[in-house]
């Protein structure tokens, strides 16, 4: 398959990665980007969403991208038992680009699979599928690390802690495999044991040889780390397995850990937050994930432009 796609993570690798930062600040910089008026996107999101939803939204509206949405696939012909392959393929005979977030893992190649083999090929964006992968955030979470630390010598031969719920957040999931494409980079995987990140994550970082360590010791953890990635607890994928009982306060980052943090170490969450990250740390200067929000527009805006070039090179692009 040509891969013309945002699927997952493993579509990307160090070239791309750099290419598609230094786009969004390329776009960030110039005035008018309004030069993809005549395109038309459609956003299906059929899990709740703020920020990834406007965030596209708003990449697009930038671009001069017109959008339609289904937000409820209560009001759409899915409720008539329409299959959503029917349905994602009757969006493609209105929009040059489909936006997709599911709670399905594997859906959204299926559906570029299926789109490549009608006429109408259209690409597909994941805006996160079930637990499995959130390849946007990853590229915002990478991006905002790159920013942050352009005058610290980048993400090269930096500590990045991800704390939370390691085996359920997509999020912790994506980013961990791009950093796999960064020198020297060491993990720390901080968390309840209930949370561990899964055995086929693990592998993954083992076969790209990529230095990690898992830890219940959030103290020691965050105190050596150039970064925290705080993610919440998952408990909308709670089955019987009382995962929700656990206590994991011992996790959360309040105001008087701020002491015990480098000076620089960047603060990071995806979004929404509960109670594992305090809002009193929101003035310091340390904390990065409204900036987050911010960078998610524009490497957005940066990946959309370069799937709907129709002058891209895909052997550079996505090997
Ligand atoms: C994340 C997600 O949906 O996985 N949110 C987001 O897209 N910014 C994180 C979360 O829901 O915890």
């Amino acid at each position: 398959m040509e891969l013309r796609h945002a699927l997952n993570t493993n579509q990307f690798n160090l070239q791309n990665l750099e290419y598609l930062c230094s786009l969004a600040d390329q776009l960030r910089n110039e005035a008018d980007i309004n030069n993809l008026a005549n395109k038309r996107a459609m956003l299906f999101f059929n899990q709740p969403s703020t920020r990834t939803f406007l965030s596209f939204q708003s990449a697009c509206h930038l671009l001069g991208i017109k959008t339609s949405e289904i937000r409820d696939p209560s009001v759409s012909s899915e409720a008539k038992g329409e299959s959503i392959e029917d349905s994602l393929r009757t969006f493609a005979s209105y929009v040059d680009l489909i936006i997709m977030r599911s709670p399905t893992p594997g859906l959204c190649e299926k559906i570029a699979n299926m789109l490549d083999s009608t006429p109408l090929k259209v690409p597909v964006i994941n805006a996160g599928s079930g637990p499995d992968e959130h390849p946007t955030q990853a590229l915002l979470d990478l991006y905002t690390l790159k920013r942050s630390m352009r005058n610290e010598g980048g993400i090269t031969s930096k500590t990045i802690c991800m704390v939370g719920d390691l085996k359920r957040g997509r999020t912790v999931r994506s980013l961990s495999k791009l950093l796999t494409h960064y020198l020297d980079v060491n993990l720390i995987f901080c968390s309840p044991v209930e949370f561990k990140i899964k055995q086929d994550l693990r592998e993954t970082l083992q076969q790209a040889n990529i230095n990690f360590i898992e830890t219940t010791d959030f103290k020691e953890a965050i105190s050596q780390s150039d970064a925290v990635y705080m993610t919440r607890i998952q408990d909308e994928y709670d089955t019987q397995d009382n995962l929700s009982t656990i206590d994991t306060s011992k996790y959360h980052l309040k105001y008087d850990h701020l002491s015990i943090l480098k000076p620089t170490c960047k603060i990071m969450h995806p979004m929404p937050r509960r109670l594992e990250l305090d809002p009193k740390i929101d003035q310091d200067p340390r904390a990065q994930y409204w900036r987050q929000q911010r960078n998610g527009m524009w490497i957005r805006a940066a990946l959309i432009s370069f799937l709907l070039d129709e002058t891209r090179d895909f052997d550079f692009a996505f090997q």
